[in-house]
């Protein structure tokens, strides 16, 4: 709050002259029109926690504006204009009322929209026109259906549709050749799915655990070390949910989705829920040892759907197989089982030297029937996934102490898992059988 007052009174006093990102969240009823002194420089426009409801018609004058957050202020519709302004890749308006996007209201060059926690009942057809579109998040929202013209975004790579009013599974999802990353989680066709496990879900009340340092942040939790006070004293890992719906969708899906994944080498897996914790209800979870480290960080406002590896990340053939092997074999299971992960990522992978690894994050996951007409093209969709994966551990596998031969028949098998993978023809137990063979070969 402090460092928001102090940069608006900075902006007002024209000090900020030259910057390329601004942020201010001090409660503001009113778009402080000393913004436009920054035309020339700024890219990025962060309002998020303010009180606003609207933006100037003069917006596009930012010319140079990429990005814009307006999470958790009062809009009620889309800001029309943000649809003139012709730089703009980004939009964020998390957490506002918004029940209604304007058919101008999305830019032609859009990347990014996240619109999670809203009041939306319907999306506008326009979106169709969103050619560059890659990443769309409405989860917590009031959708029935998606509109057919989401088809023509053919750069979709990540949908967040979870925590809606869908009635039938969106059979247009299916028609997008990149998808990668669904949550379609707590939607009333895959309502029944979900009950059926919560059942099964032991719960763990807030006052038999003590919480200890915090080992981790997305963007749905908070993860401690904890100690649980039974007979026998366990040190185990609590995720604290953020808030009642998560940019993945409802933390009871999450619950349900981790007691039914079952026990795995390659998952991290869940012992109970927590409920009755002030900050809100989370999990108990087995500690992962802190030799495990996560693969690599979230998406950047640049890369979008690409994880951020660090540059010096280097692996043996041996090491990169092992890893992509052992989370092929989670997601195997977990398909075996009706569910679809969503999330599958390298930041949502905690891996050792040695190339073991754990798969965790049910945050964005799903069930679904293996049994529906449209399954295999669900799985597909995870498939597309794990290749982004693999081809990111590929390439960073130091080919200097191996075998032409390896070499040869790692990159044979990769590019025929690219093929057959862009064909949707080949399933996770396809690329676990795959990876063992060269292991075991070689
Ligand atoms: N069981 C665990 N043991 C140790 N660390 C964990 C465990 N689960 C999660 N973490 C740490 O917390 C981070 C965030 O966890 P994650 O479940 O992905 O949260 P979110 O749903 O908010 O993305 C992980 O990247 C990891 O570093
Ligand atoms: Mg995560």
């Amino acid at each position: 709050m402090l460092k928001g007052l102090s940069t608006l009174a900075q902006l007002k006093a024209g000090a900020l002259q030259g910057c390329t990102r601004l942020d201010i969240s001090c409660g503001l009823t009113e778009f402080p029109r000393e913004i436009f002194a920054l035309a020339d420089s700024l890219k990025i426009l962060n309002l998020s926690g303010n009180q606003l409801s609207s933006l100037p018609d003069d917006l596009p004058r930012l010319r140079h504006l990429e990005v814009i957050f307006c999470s958790e202020n009062r809009f009620t519709e889309l800001p029309a204009v943000l649809g003139q302004c012709p730089s703009l890749t980004m939009i964020g308006f998390k957490s506002n009322q918004i029940a209604h996007v304007d058919d101008e209201a999305l830019p032609p060059h859009l990347r990014w929209l996240i619109l999670t926690d809203n009041q939306l009942t319907e999306l506008p057809s326009s979106i169709g026109r969103c050619h560059e579109l890659e990443k769309l998040m409405l989860a917590g929202n009031r959708l029935a259906a998606l509109p057919a013209a989401l088809t023509q975004c053919q750069q979709l790579a990540l949908v967040r549709v979870a925590a809606n009013q869908l009635t039938a599974f969106p059979a247009c999802l299916l028609q997008l050749p990149r998808l990668a990353w669904l949550a379609i989680g707590g939607n009333p066709f895959n309502a029944a799915l979900e009950r059926n496990q919560m059942d099964d879900v032991a719960s763990v009340n807030a006052s038999e655990v003590t919480l200890g340092q915090k080992l981790g942040e997305g963007a749905s939790g908070t993860i401690y070390q904890a100690q649980w006070h039974l007979a026998e004293p366990r040190t185990v890992a609590v995720k604290l949910f953020k808030g009642a719906v998560t940019s993945d969708g409802w933390p009871h899906t999450e619950m349900a989705v981790c007691r039914a994944a079952g026990e795995h080498l390659h998952l991290i897996g869940v012992y109970a829920q927590l409920l009755g914790h002030p900050a809100g209800d989370g999990l108990v979870l087995p500690l992962i040892s802190p030799e495990f480290t996560v693969l690599a960080a979230p998406p950047s406002l640049k890369t979008c759907i690409a994880d951020v590896y660090a540059s010096d990340l280097r692996f043996t053939w041996r090491v990169a197989l092992l890893l992509a092997h052992g989370i092929a074999d989670a997601a195997r299971h977990l398909h075996q089982r009706g569910i679809l992960h969503g999330d599958l990522y390298a930041h949502n992978i905690l891996h050792h030297s040695d190339g073991r690894a754990y798969l965790g994050d049910f945050g964005a996951a799903s069930f679904y029937s293996p049994d529906a007409a449209w399954a295999p093209a669900l799985e597909c969709i995870e498939v597309r996934a794990f290749v982004h994966l693999l081809l990111e551990l590929l390439a960073r596998i130091d080919w200097s102490a191996a075998d032409d031969e390896v070499r040869l028949a790692v990159m044979c098998w990769q590019e025929q898992c690219v093929d057959l993978a862009g064909a949707g023809r080949i399933t996770f137990a396809d690329l676990q059988q795959g990876l063992w063979r060269i292991l075991q070969n070689n």
